[in-house]
């Protein structure tokens, strides 16, 4: 029994056709109204004998974004998808799908049970379902191999990357493009075609996948690419299961039965759950609970990049990538030519990789301009700082831009530490500074924390989330306090990583625990691609005498063992390769250090590597929540999985605590402590929350929340 019904589909006549819409705002998923609305104006438009043939098109933005992705994991409300899609494909009158934007996942799948497919110019279509775990569960495993042959079909379901509507036409999944009004067009295509005694249905188009009988290269190549692009995955193997299905089985419906099967193993496997929550996550992440949707944002025309480095560049391409105009200053033109030179290449490899075209480098490359002088930034609308991490010299930059910009002009910090008040003193516009922390490389980290300062005032915050969403960032809000988010949580793992080497494990059976794990790279070899001796030298700089978990560190870099960089660090590399290997001679330096500093080294588990250095992420993220310095737990699932390359399948590491019940986690917590007592303390919103058999969520309302760490504290982990 169908309880309340989400969406409908308006029911228009124009003539001898039915114009079915689909009114789901604001992107028109596949909910239960739209499949019922879909299925009763189908039967209606086939019960009139006025009408000879049927558009289905989306309200508003899109086309129709999918199955409705909150329904999956609650119980089965109002009629099914297959069921509605047999009603489409099987209508007694033809049908066209006039995509006005986006068709996506069981929207694609829905266009393609239609007869015909007509796009607009700006449409996209794709099949994402593997970013949620999931695979084309409404035939689109079967149909699309159909259409564009099982190699592509294969590279746009492992990928989960829509493709514009320009390439879907040449790749055949539209049969044309409207220049003009589409549902004219549409009428136009639709009409032309009535007089025919059948109409095409892509199920019945074999020729393509019979060509592709008994060419093992195409279910190889797929492997290949699904173990390199998501590895640790479940869907990608049933998505590669699906094709091979539809290319080996004489019967469409027995495909579309195991189709089913496998989309149902998708659906009840954990990582399903975790993946959605980061996509809910995600955008859940892009609100701020004090500012409201409607806050009036400054609009981002032009803007300036100070610096000209590795981040300054990465910044600037984001800006061009997104339509903005920047500018990119630099007080050395020798830097700024360089740096120019940098960006240049940049695009250069892009397009050598086939990922942009000559005259989309031309069109981003056209809106950077370098320049020498302050003045020239006069008019921008926001000013990114990125130079290198020093508090007087971002402070003398942005007395600068204070002086030399519009007061108008936001003015941001691309720093990774340091505190945003304290820059944002030297202005009279603290109302109007904010912390932009881009990931190195910032033209392809997703992604940005946004630090909000003690007076960033919600036309800024909102602005700059804004334009994080527009640069196709993942943007999450911190507040100011030491290490922000990310790099806080951080500092716990790598003194975890550490810890273990001092204790008696190897870097490659840390890295090789944690990788296993699912972590994109293991914290030696990321040290290794990092440099050791960045801290080594900052360390020398300043006098520091080095914590016992940097010693190590700090011996490999008296050898001249610093990284990949000179080929010798944690890990062995021949020339030109990036691939560890182990170093052997390593071993006698960990065997003296651990001994010098009164550890007795033992076997480890790899059991306990991982949850040594994952349980450090979890008890700081439980007291960056308790401290209101996330807004939401999911906030540093979204940190961690695009910037610090936990395995998305694992929905971060706030989530796999929650699946793992906080009562465990304070277990482990407490187990541990007997290992190292200052360390391992249960954050006190952990314990609350296990006592309580709950989960984490939402941080602590502002008056149960606990004071902010302050500056002063030194978090550096290593
Ligand atoms: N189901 C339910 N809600 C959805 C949704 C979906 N398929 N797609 C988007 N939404 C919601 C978002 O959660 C968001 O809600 P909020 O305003 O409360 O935060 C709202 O719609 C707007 O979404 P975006 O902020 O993402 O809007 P954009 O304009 O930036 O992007 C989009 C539009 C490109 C359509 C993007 O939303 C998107 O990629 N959606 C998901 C597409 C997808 O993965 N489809 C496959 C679904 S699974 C499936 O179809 C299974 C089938 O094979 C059986």
């Amino acid at each position: 029994m169908t309880n309340q019904l989400k969406g409908k589909v308006n029911y228009k006549i124009e003539g001898n056709i039915a114009i079915l819409e689909v009114d789901n705002p604001p992107v028109n998923p596949l909910s239960n109204g739209v499949r019922k609305g879909l299925a009763d104006s189908i039967n209606k438009a086939n019960v009139d004998d006025a009408i000879e043939g049927i558009i289905l098109t989306g309200a508003g933005r899109s086309f129709i974004a999918g199955a409705d992705i909150s329904e999956f994991g609650q119980k089965p409300d109002g009629p099914d998808l297959h069921t509605t899609l047999r009603e489409i494909e099987f209508s007694k009158k033809p049908i066209i799908a006039a995509i006005n934007g986006a068709a996506l996942g069981g929207g694609l799948e829905t266009a393609l049970v239609c007869n015909y497919r007509i796009a607009t110019n700006n449409a996209i279509v794709g099949l994402p379902e593997v970013n949620l775990g999931l695979l084309p569960g409404a035939g689109g495993t079967q149909r699309l191999p159909r259409l564009i042959g099982p190699s592509q079909a294969l590279k746009m379901m492992l990928s989960g990357a829509p493709i514009p509507a320009k390439k879907a036409l040449s790749e055949g999944i539209l049969d044309a493009i409207s220049e003009n009004s589409l549902i004219e067009d549409a009428v136009l295509f639709l009409k032309d075609k009535l007089g025919q005694n059948s109409h095409p249905k892509v199920r019945d188009d074999n020729k393509k996948i019979i060509e592709a009988r008994g060419d093992d290269n195409i279910l190889a190549e797929a492997k290949g690419f699904a173990s390199k692009t998501r590895r640790g995955q479940f869907a990608p193997s049933k998505i590669i299961a699906c094709v091979e299905a539809a290319i080996n089985e004489d019967n469409f419906d027995d495909a579309m039965k195991k189709e089913s099967d496998y989309f149902l193993e998708c659906l009840v496997h954990p990582q399903r759950e975790a993946m959605i929550h980061i996509f809910f996550g995600e955008r859940a992440a892009s609100k701020i609970s004090d500012i409201p949707k409607d806050t009036t944002l400054h609009q981002i025309k032009t803007a300036g990049v100070i610096g000209s480095g590795t981040m300054g560049g990465g910044i600037a391409m984001n800006f061009a990538n997104a339509g903005i105009p920047v500018l990119v200053l630099d007080q050395d033109e020798k830097n700024l030519n360089r740096g120019i030179k940098v960006i240049e290449k940049n695009y250069q490899i892009m397009l050598d990789r086939g990922r942009i075209s000559a005259k989309q480098k031309d069109a981003v490359m056209s809106l950077i301009t370098p320049t020498l002088n302050y003045e020239d930034l006069s008019d921008i609308d926001i000013a990114i700082e990125a130079v290198y991490e020093n508090l007087e010299l971002k402070q003398k930059i942005f007395k600068n831009l204070d002086e030399q910009t519009n007061n108008k002009t936001i003015l941001a910090s691309n720093t990774s530490g340091l505190d945003i008040d304290a820059i944002a003193s030297v202005t009279k516009r603290p109302d109007k500074v904010v912390g932009t922390h881009f990931f190195s490389p910032a033209n392809v980290m997703r992604l940005l924390e946004v630090v909000r300062g003690e007076a960033s005032s919600k036309e800024t915050m909102a602005t700059v989330m804004a334009l994080g969403k527009k640069m196709k960032k993942a943007a999450v809000v911190s507040l100011n306090a030491p290490g922000f988010i990310g790099n806080r949580m951080l500092a716990g793992y790598t003194y975890q990583a550490n810890m273990l080497l001092l204790e008696g494990a190897l870097p490659n059976q840390i890295d090789n625990a944690l990788e296993s794990f699912g972590m994109s790279m293991g914290p030696f070899r990321m040290l290794d691609l990092v440099g050791l001796d960045l801290g080594w030298r900052a360390r020398k700089l300043a006098k520091i005498k080095s914590p016992v978990t940097a010693k190590i560190s700090d011996a490999l870099c008296e050898l001249d063992r610093f990284g990949q960089k000179n080929s010798k660090g944690f890990y062995n590399y021949s020339e030109g390769s990036r691939a560890p290997n182990p170093a052997p001679e390593n071993e006698d330096i960990y065997r003296s250090i651990s001994e010098e500093n009164g550890f007795t080294r033992r076997e480890i588990p790899d059991q306990e590597i991982v949850d040594r250095c994952i349980l450090a992420l979890v008890n700081e993220g439980a007291q960056i929540l308790s401290e209101g310095v996330a807004q939401r737990s999911g906030d540093m699932d979204i940190v961690y999985i695009n910037g610090y390359g936990f395995p998305i399948w694992r929905g971060g590491p706030m989530f796999y605590a929650n699946k793992e019940g906080l009562t465990e986690v304070v277990n482990k917590i407490k187990s541990y402590a007997q290992l190292d007592k200052n360390f391992w303390k249960p954050a006190t919103l952990l314990e609350k929350l296990a006592s309580e058999s709950s989960i984490f969520g939402e941080a602590p309302s502002e008056d149960a929340r606990e004071p902010k760490l302050t500056f002063k504290k030194d978090i550096t982990g290593v």
